[in-house]
């Protein structure tokens, strides 16, 4: 059975729709990521699984199932990162008192709950928990502090670990080091990690499976190694040519795909169909054909699944 199910989920604030048929999986222990430019609706997705703001307010359908029951709102069992530690850690409590407040555990004695938030601070490579504990977020760099967010998450146990750009506020070589250590943390404990990122070579190698969403929509997924090393969808084609590669050489913006990324209201008008919807992509689609302006139906591809009709992407 899977951990968490998404089944057909749609989102929006009153008009037009923000998320579209978004259906995807995780499984015990399973590192999946949620990959896309700006706006593409990740965050939605992530918030409205346990209904978090802004998502309180709007109009979601679709069901979501967590341990083989519906979901609806907070769950002891899922634990959240967020892009900006500063923001989410209380500047004038001492570290120590709020990952103090995040362990739950019944029947935990103090000293018990005191080596317990030792050993996760080592975990997360504070080397000096003492020190952290002491001290107030604004003592700290911003990468201690998203370690030590990191370790709040981790001391209530989730089988679930949600992460929304966790490394987005932090210097390029603490990035690297934060996801990697993300990835290292939630495989050592058996927790499944769902991960929103734009970075689709990063998610290459640390997570299993990934879900390319364009415009409010899955258009690609599958095992991350083989999306990443051959993107069928044109979109997450464009997606790994926008990505700088690490030998140098920047590679092409993906303002270099013509167009721009069309709105809710747009899509609303331009691809509504009777049972279901049509490409968002094609306006700026090279393989553009007349069927892409159909009401589109995943495909499978081996382990993958592509939202796209054309001939030239199959498997080489
Ligand atoms: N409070 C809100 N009310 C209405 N629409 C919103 C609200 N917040 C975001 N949106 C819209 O929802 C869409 C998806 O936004 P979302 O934040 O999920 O994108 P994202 O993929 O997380 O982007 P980023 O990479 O910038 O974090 C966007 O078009 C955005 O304009
Ligand atoms: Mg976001």
């Amino acid at each position: 059975m899977r951990l968490l199910e998404v089944e057909n989920l749609g989102l929006g604030f009153g008009g037009a729709g923000i998320l579209r048929g978004v259906s995807f999986g995780v499984g015990p222990g399973e590192r999946v990521a949620l990959v896309g430019e700006s706006g593409c609706g990740k965050s939605m997705t992530l918030h409205a699984l346990t209904r978090l703001p802004p998502t309180d307010a709007a109009n979601v359908t679709g069901e979501v199932r967590f341990m083989g029951a519906p979901l609806r709102g907070p769950h002891p069992r899922i634990s959240y990162v967020f892009q900006d530690p500063m923001a989410s850690l209380d500047p004038v409590m001492r570290i120590g008192r709020q990952l103090r407040e995040a362990c739950v555990e019944p029947g935990e004695g103090r000293a018990a709950r005191d080596a317990r938030i030792a050993e996760t601070l080592r975990a997360v490579d504070l080397r000096d928990p003492d020190a952290v504990m002491r001290s107030f977020p604004c003592e700290l760099s911003g990468g201690m502090c998203q370690r030590a967010m990191i370790a709040m998450a981790l001391l209530r146990n989730p089988a679930l670990l949600v992460a929304d750009e966790p490394t987005t506020a932090l210097d390029a070589t603490t990035q690297a080091d934060v996801m990697a250590l993300l990835g290292r943390v939630v495989r050592e404990r058996g927790m499944a990690l769902l991960l929103a990122t734009h970075n689709i070579t990063l998610v290459a190698g640390m997570c299993d499976t990934v879900n390319v969403f364009y415009a409010g929509q899955i258009v690609e997924s599958g095992p991350a190694r083989e999306v990443a090393g051959n993107p069928l969808h044109p979109y997450t084609r464009g997606l790994m040519a926008a990505v700088p590669r690490i030998s140098g050489r920047r590679a092409a913006d993906l303002r270099d795909i013509p167009g721009e990324v069309p709105s809710p209201a747009e899509i609303e008008a331009e691809c509504r169909r009777d049972g279901g919807w049509a490409c968002a992509f094609r306006p700026r689609c090279a393989f553009a054909e007349p069927g892409c302006g159909a009401a589109l139906a995943p495909r499978r591809l081996g382990g993958r699944t592509v939202v796209c009709k054309n001939k030239p992407l199959e498997v080489s």
